[in-house]
């Protein structure tokens, strides 16, 4: 009789199988023949290896606890290590657009007092209010500021302590350090307004701020809006632009960024996006591959919904993609552009010898699906509402001020 054994994943506190290699790695040789295309070649940033090119992207669960405590947190990324998988937090102030209600209940609806929002207490580089009728905010000032970058720090020393693999800052979207870069929002006379070095000052603050809490192997992420979306609805006002996208990208790669994750859009309401192409934003992310070459890494992301589409980004020099709706809609989306390009990955292993065998090594690009959600998928998504817990009370007063989402990195 033989002594077959499983092997435990390391460090965790239950027992679950070590997955090795991690799901989503490509098998080499493919079965097929196939050559592996870029988007399932490993990526190296600083200490963390990814297994592929596709992350989850951050998507917010309106979901937050009162305290800050990092145990949560601590479970989640175990878990998610258990599984040899990589994940990542995205940290983020509201500035202006914050105490608005559930993103389901109504399109950009302020939330009341009554309900918990806190409207008179919204904070802005400059008392602009978003849409016409909303709150005005209050224009911050050098404490408030201050205040802002230690709130950032902090958030970011605990993101490291509960063990994630890296921080995405979120300077997109309109949300605050939008909001100090665009020249829509901020109107101010001071040293963080005015010249496109002023407007960009407190975003590069709150990348030294971060940083400086990180340890130096682990990646810094910084999500930008490479356009406001309002250069042709109003050309003759000042907006953000893809060429200011390009200019910060060569500031922030300085500063320690390592992934440049180019998204646009969610100044103001009058913007107007034009989709020319299924991965709508991913020519302004090429604009700063082609001035940044090998000085930064590019991520796209945005309407990539399959393996096709993902692999034609990669092949305009984008180093890795972000998705975000069609992991919603499909769970297994790592699998399925997989077997959109012909190629067979490892699966996890309760899963893999379902397709590929008892005993062997990984897949054997079996076409059939099986029909259940990968284990995997659903504690990550399910865990991007864990982490939005923990860390609610790092904004100062308001806790909201700055909340986290999740990036989910590699799921298999
Ligand atoms: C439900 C939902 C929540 C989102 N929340 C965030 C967020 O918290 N932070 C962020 O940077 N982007 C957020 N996004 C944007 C996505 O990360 C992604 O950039 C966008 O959906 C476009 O990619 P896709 O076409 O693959 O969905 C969210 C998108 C959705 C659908």
């Amino acid at each position: 009789m033989e002594d077959i054994s499983v092997a435990a994943a390391p460090n965790t506190s239950y027992f679950t199988p070590a997955q090795v290699p991690p799901a989503g790695t490509a098998l080499e040789p493919q079965p097929n023949g196939n050559i592996i295309p870029q988007l399932f070649q490993p990526l190296q940033i600083r200490g963390l290896r990814l297994q592929n090119r596709i992350l989850l992207s951050p998507m917010v669960t309106q979901s937050a606890a009162q305290d800050g405590k990092v145990t949560p947190y601590h479970r989640l990324v175990e878990y998610v290590h258990s599984q040899n998988q990589k994940v990542g937090i995205q940290l983020n102030h509201t500035g202006r657009k914050g105490s608005t209600v559930a993103l389901w209940l109504r399109a950009h609806a302020i939330s009341t007092k009554v309900v918990g929002g806190w409207p008179d207490e919204l904070l802005a580089p400059s008392a602009i209010p978003y849409a016409p009728g909303d709150p005005v905010p209050a224009e911050l000032d050098e404490s408030g500021i201050e205040r802002i970058r230690r709130a950032w720090a902090n958030a970011a020393a605990r993101a490291v302590k509960a063990g994630v693999d890296t921080i995405e800052i979120h300077g997109v979207h309109g949300y605050l350090l939008h909001q100090f870069c665009s020249p829509v929002t901020n109107k101010r006379t001071d040293k963080y307004g005015g010249s496109f070095e002023n407007r960009i000052r407190l975003a590069i603050e709150v990348v030294d701020a971060v940083r400086k809490v990180m340890p130096e192997d682990m990646p810094l992420f910084y999500r930008v809006s490479a356009t406001d979306w309002l250069e042709e609805v109003v050309p003759d006002e000042p907006s953000w632009c893809s060429e200011d996208t390009v200019k910060l990208a060569e500031v922030l790669a300085d500063h320690g960024v390592d992934v440049y994750d180019v998204s646009s859009a969610g100044i103001e309401p009058r913007q107007k996006i034009v989709l020319t192409e299924p991965a709508y934003q991913s020519r302004f992310a090429v604009a700063v591959k082609e001035k940044m070459g090998d000085k930064l890494l590019v991520a796209s992301v945005g309407g990539i919904k399959d393996g096709h589409i993902a692999q034609g980004v990669l092949q305009k020099g984008i180093d890795l993609i972000l998705v975000g709706r069609q992991f919603l809609r499909e769970h297994q989306t790592v699998w399925a552009f997989a077997e959109q390009l012909g190629i067979a990955v490892k699966l996890p292993n309760q899963v893999d010898w379902v397709f590929a065998g008892r005993g062997s090594q990984g897949n054997k690009g079996a076409k059939e699906r099986l029909g259940f959600e990968v284990l995997l998928h659903v504690v990550a998504l399910v865990g991007n509402n864990i982490f939005g817990q923990a860390y609610q009370d790092i904004g100062g007063k308001r806790p909201e001020y700055l909340y986290p989402e999740v990036v989910i990195l590699t799921p298999q």
